[in-house]
């Protein structure tokens, strides 16, 4: 990845140039001028970073202050506000009650189905969310759950998700959400490595409509792992579920019978608040390994740096699901920790009516929305009608998280989901970072689409070379973070080395933390994140990335989406291949569409960048948090076998797409 050429060749200056973005978007005045940080804030924190995270720590409500901020005495396994102990639970709800605050709405639910013209929705107040959660964790110490004791949660976007959480945090017993689109296996392997004894379910959920079962699953890991000693089922949609009466347990029966009094312990602030599983470059899901201090300050400062959140005005959603970080850090622990009103939506964006999100965001007068590019590439597919009928004139800052975001699409969700009045912010961080590390601030950066811009006050990352020596601006590299910071991973569950080797090796003389990703800096010294390191293609010996073709097929203007992968090739190394999802208005885009897509990436970055083969497709297969599976578009692109399809959200898509592939060749 390293800047080794001695002058950049013409593909690398073109690769620059669309990386030099022209477009700037200035940070809107009022909001400037209200804004919770200010640019000085960069040089307070580097002036001292820990009286800096001190100051964010005092956010939470500690039962013991800290005797130290960071103790590094053994890297990599850094600890923070060691000798502080607090309950995270009490900072994300009693804390708000005592207050005085506790009429104050929590959660606005809302569930898919909109039965009879009424909706299936749910107003909780902070004083109702304590007696829930104080009713759960009482359930859970019934069932014979203590302090460090595992419990797996697997259910939809429903209120209990949230109680679940908080009830565990409560009890100091580490969660391990498991997404509820997993399969059976998959939530058997979770539960069986970090051992949780018990599990937290649903009968079902809601999808596009239809009642869709969850329990069966759960019944089935039981076939493949013993740790599971009970089972606590929550009733959303009246299935009928098979039932063992030495095991499961309905939710309404245990907490609902519970006492709403129960007073929370404090814990040790680096004792673990939850693993959470993620996916690396070996088969075996790593869980990460989160503690409660620390983590609970990035998730809590970052929330109100990043969205610029005023709790007694704002309202804010987070599309993500509770099964993934972004639902642990943006919706239970950030926002609840920060006392703000937000949206919990249980379903699809577009069920049962295409424009669904931008109802809930008129209805609610949301203010803050935090989604992901892959959402509003769907959207962008669908042209602007559907959003533009919508009174969304209440929102103020959009967030994007999870992948690089095409500058296409970065003013698109601007122009015509924010009005044009909105900061964009591209937020760039991980599972393992646990909060967000590389963001504009909304009050501060004048926005490029595209680039996350520059490290938060408080983090320090940098793009370096093989060598671990910072780039120059306007060069590439690998993303490091160069200094510890509250929120990060403390370690793999149960596997110590594999921790050390994954982030802590490729720069071990630095002592960087590898995030995997490259970057790039552009002239002014902005962060560009292309995407995963494996994603980085080397085509005759030059560097492309998937992003960069992926950013330039979006921008023509029969494209709604594309993935891009590199390919096996015998002449050049790796070769381009490119899948295209053409827009609706597009057609199937004349007879001259594949030599027009092909010349204008050549136009874009070069003839270097040109794919070998272009194929239109129906859809790409994503994962269902939404990530694209470009081993699954590689395996096609090279002619082998599909592989492993288990986590793809709609399996049938690869016979699509392969079926293509063999009558286009
Ligand atoms: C990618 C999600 C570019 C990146 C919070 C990272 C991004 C991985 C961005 C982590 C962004 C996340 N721009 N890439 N704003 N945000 N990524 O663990 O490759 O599900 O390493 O965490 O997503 O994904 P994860």
């Amino acid at each position: 990845m390293s800047d080794q050429s001695t002058g950049p060749s013409s593909t690398e200056q073109t690769i620059s140039n669309l990386l030099k973005e022209e477009r700037r978007f200035e940070p809107p005045a009022d909001l400037a001028a209200s804004a919770n940080v200010t640019a000085d804030a960069y040089d307070a924190a580097a002036a001292d970073r820990e009286a800096f995270w001190a100051e964010q720590a005092d956010r939470l409500t500690w039962a013991t202050k800290w005797d130290q901020v960071l103790d590094d005495s053994n890297p990599p396994f850094f600890k923070w506000f060691t000798g502080g102990t607090l309950n995270a639970s009490y900072n994300c709800v009693d804390r708000h009650v005592e207050a005085g605050r506790g009429d104050k709405v929590a959660i606005h639910w809302v569930g898919e189905p909109i039965t009879g013209g009424a909706d299936d929705t749910r107003d909780i107040t902070y004083a109702q969310l304590k007696d829930e959660v104080s009713q759960a964790a009482n359930a859970l110490t019934a069932l014979g759950v203590s302090k460090g004791d595992r419990v797996a949660i697997y259910l939809p976007m429903i209120p209990e998700a949230i109680v679940a959480m908080l009830a565990c945090a409560r009890l100091g017993a580490p969660h391990t959400v498991v997404f509820g689109g997993f399969s059976a296996d998959a939530l058997a392997s979770r539960v069986d490595d970090c051992e949780a004894k018990v599990v937290i379910t649903s009968d079902g959920g809601y999808r596009r409509g239809t009642p869709s079962a969850l329990k069966p699953a759960v019944d089935e890991a039981r076939t493949k792992t013993d740790k599971i000693e009970k089972v606590l089922v929550v009733r959303r949609t009246g299935q009928e579920v098979a039932w063992d009466d030495a095991v499961d347990v309905w939710w309404h029966d245990a907490v609902g019978s519970a006492s709403t009094d129960h007073t929370p312990e404090a814990f040790d602030a680096e004792h673990p608040l939850y693993v959470m599983y993620t996916s690396g470059t070996t088969g075996k899901p790593k869980g990460i390994l989160h503690t409660t201090g620390g983590y609970l300050t990035g998730a809590a400062y970052t929330h109100h740096a990043v969205f610029d959140l005023k709790p007694e005005t704002d309202v804010y959603w987070c599309t993500a699901d509770v099964g993934w970080v972004t639902g642990h850090s943006y919706i239970a622990y950030g926002p609840l920790a920060n006392g703000v009103t937000q949206v919990l939506y249980e379903g699809t964006p577009d069920s049962p009516e295409p424009g669904r999100w931008w109802k809930i965001i008129q209805d609610y007068g949301v203010t803050l929305f935090y989604t992901a590019p892959t959402a509003i590439r769907s959207f962008m597919k669908q042209g602007s009608e559907v959003p533009d009928s919508f009174d969304m004139s209440s929102l103020r800052i959009l967030g994007s998280v999870g992948e690089p975001i095409n500058p296409e699409a970065y003013v698109w969700y601007r122009h015509v989901i924010g009005g044009d009045r909105t900061p964009v912010v591209d937020t760039w961080w991980q599972t393992e970072t646990g909060a967000v590390m590389i963001s504009p601030l909304p009050g501060v950066t004048a926005g490029k689409p595209g680039s996350a811009m520059t490290p938060i006050p408080g983090i320090e990352a940098d793009v370096v070379d093989d060598e671990g020596r910072s780039v120059p601006n306007g060069s590439g590299g690998y993303l490091v973070v160069t200094s510890p910071w509250p929120s990060m991973l403390r370690t793999l569950w149960g596997d110590d080395d594999r921790y050390v080797d994954t982030y802590w090796s490729r720069f071990k003389k630095q002592g960087f933390y590898f995030a995997g990703d490259g970057a790039k800096k552009d002239e002014d010294g902005d962060i560009w994140v292309l995407g995963r390191v494996d994603d980085v293609m080397n085509v005759s010996g030059h560097r492309l990335s998937t992003t960069e073709i992926e950013s330039a097929l979006v921008s023509h203007p029969k494209v709604a989406e594309s993935a891009v992968v590199g390919a096996t090739d015998p002449d050049t190394g790796q070769a381009v291949v490119a899948y295209v999802i053409l827009r609706n208005e597009a057609g199937d885009g004349g007879p001259d569409i594949i030599k027009e897509l092909s010349d204008h990436v050549r136009s874009q970055i070069g003839p270097i960048a040109k794919p070998r083969q272009i194929m239109i497709v129906p859809e790409l297969p994503k994962t269902r948090s939404g990530k694209i599976m470009r081993r699954l578009l590689r395996d096609v692109a090279e002619g082998r076998t599909v592989g492993d399809t288990q986590t793809l959200a709609d399996a049938s898509i690869m016979d699509l797409i392969s079926a293509g592939q063999a009558t286009s060749t």
